[in-house]
């Protein structure tokens, strides 16, 4: 098995020092990663819908090498290019393990784990197989989010209540982080917690709801108070975190989430526009009763902060900071969003179509709650 920065496993273990729960080596705590890391060899258990293709362009482009592990269905929509540069192993992680069999990498990313079972099986087919395992999890294991300032050691709940009939996403990623700590040891795995993920090549509709609908001006609903936190992640900034951690080796679990420091709903929507322009009017909306009736309770960053989501947006990050992590501003990530959102890599289709799910703000909905607010200012 090829080691990374240090010569044995034993090494590691004599000189990692603590750094706020993360356990970190040789650098001590500058979380700086070195301007030539060491080449590594990364397995990631997925690579081609969203974060992969952002994980493949930053570890090559830190001269690692990179192979994928996918049944071969998503292709990328982004950075294709550089998939010819990439080893691809074809298999399922539900019965199909076969390609990962009798190989050795330095680091696996189990970046697709939606199953507690599919992480049981990798990290206990690949523990003697690299040497450090990286999960990623979700912020979702905090739900429901109690804390105003939410850190790595709260306590997670890991069985839902028995009238759930389906494994929630929070308890599927709580189990799933204990299955690659058990399989890999607390000193060789690493897990992530990112918040929303969001930039370019985002499969969901979720944050490019506001430079879209920013841009697109006119009376544009503003849910929540003024002071409402907000938090997301920039894709290229967690990625980037992800491989300072392997190439630092530090162990531990780490939430992701930005910005740097607290940012209000209204801070928020100013600073989408100063990045998209567009002539709007704002309908600050922040009574949440008014809300609750009118069912406006997600429209991410911003999620009503009330019951079971009070601290959704008040996760603390200030271990991920200490291990490196870095933020682009709003406004760039604002700006490349919407340059990929109306480039080739997005379909006329999905543009047309992105917004006009009833449940979220659609433009007939918006126009409706916004009529109702009116109606009730008098
Ligand atoms: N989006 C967010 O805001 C957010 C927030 C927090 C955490 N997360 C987590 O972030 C992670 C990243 O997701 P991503 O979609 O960006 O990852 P990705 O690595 O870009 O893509 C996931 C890959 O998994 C592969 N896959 C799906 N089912 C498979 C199976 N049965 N066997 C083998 N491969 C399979 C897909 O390819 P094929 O279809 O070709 O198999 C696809 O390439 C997820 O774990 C998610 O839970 C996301």
């Amino acid at each position: 098995m090829r080691q990374l920065i240090p010569t044995s496993r034993r090494d590691f273990l004599r000189t990692t020092a603590a750094v706020g729960g993360a356990l970190t080596l040789g650098l001590g705590s500058n979380a700086c990663a070195p301007s030539t890391p060491r080449p590594l060899s990364i397995l990631i258990l997925g690579g081609t819908n969203f974060t992969g293709p952002h994980l493949v362009n930053n570890a090559l482009e830190r001269g690692h090498s990179v192979s994928i592990f996918t049944r071969g269905r998503t292709q990328p929509t982004i950075h294709q290019a550089l998939f010819e540069q990439v080893e691809h192993l074809i298999g399922d992680r539900s019965d199909d393990l076969e390609a990962l069999k009798g190989r050795t990498w330095d680091a696996v990313i189990d970046n697709s784990g939606s199953r507690v079972e599919w992480t049981t099986a990798s990290a206990e087919l690949l523990k003697d197989a690299a040497d450090v395992y990286m999960y990623t999890s979700s912020t979702g294991v905090y739900l429901p989010y109690l804390g105003l300032d939410i850190k790595e050691e709260t306590e997670l709940v890991l069985e839902d209540p028995v009238e759930v009939q389906r494994r929630s996403y929070g308890v599927m990623k709580s189990l799933s982080e204990i299955e690659a700590r058990k399989a890999f040891g607390e000193d060789r795995a690493i897990i992530v917690r990112p918040t929303y993920i969001v930039g370019p090549a985002d499969p969901t509709n979720r944050f490019q709801y506001w430079p879209i609908r920013i841009a697109r001006g006119g009376e544009v609903l503003v849910p929540g108070m003024a002071d409402d936190p907000v938090q997301y992640i920039d894709v290229r900034d967690l990625v980037e975190l992800m491989i300072r951690l392997l190439e630092n080796r530090t162990a531990g679990t780490f939430n992701v989430a930005g910005p740097a420091s607290h940012l209000g709903m209204h801070a928020f929507v100013r600073g989408v526009h100063e990045a998209v322009s567009g002539e709007v009017t704002w309908v600050m909306a922040d009574d949440y009763e008014f809300l609750r009736e009118h069912e406006v309770r997600f429209v991410i960053p911003w999620i009503l902060p009330v019951d079971n989501y009070v601290g959704s947006a008040r996760i603390n990050i200030e271990r991920a900071k200490a291990a490196g992590l870095t933020f682009r501003s709003l406004n760039q990530t604002c700006v490349d969003t919407l340059e990929w959102w109306n480039s080739d890599a997005v379909t006329d289709e999905r543009r047309e179509t992105a917004f006009n799910n009833p449940r979220g703000l659609s433009p007939q909905r918006e126009a409706d709650v916004i009529a109702a607010w009116k109606a009730r200012q008098g």
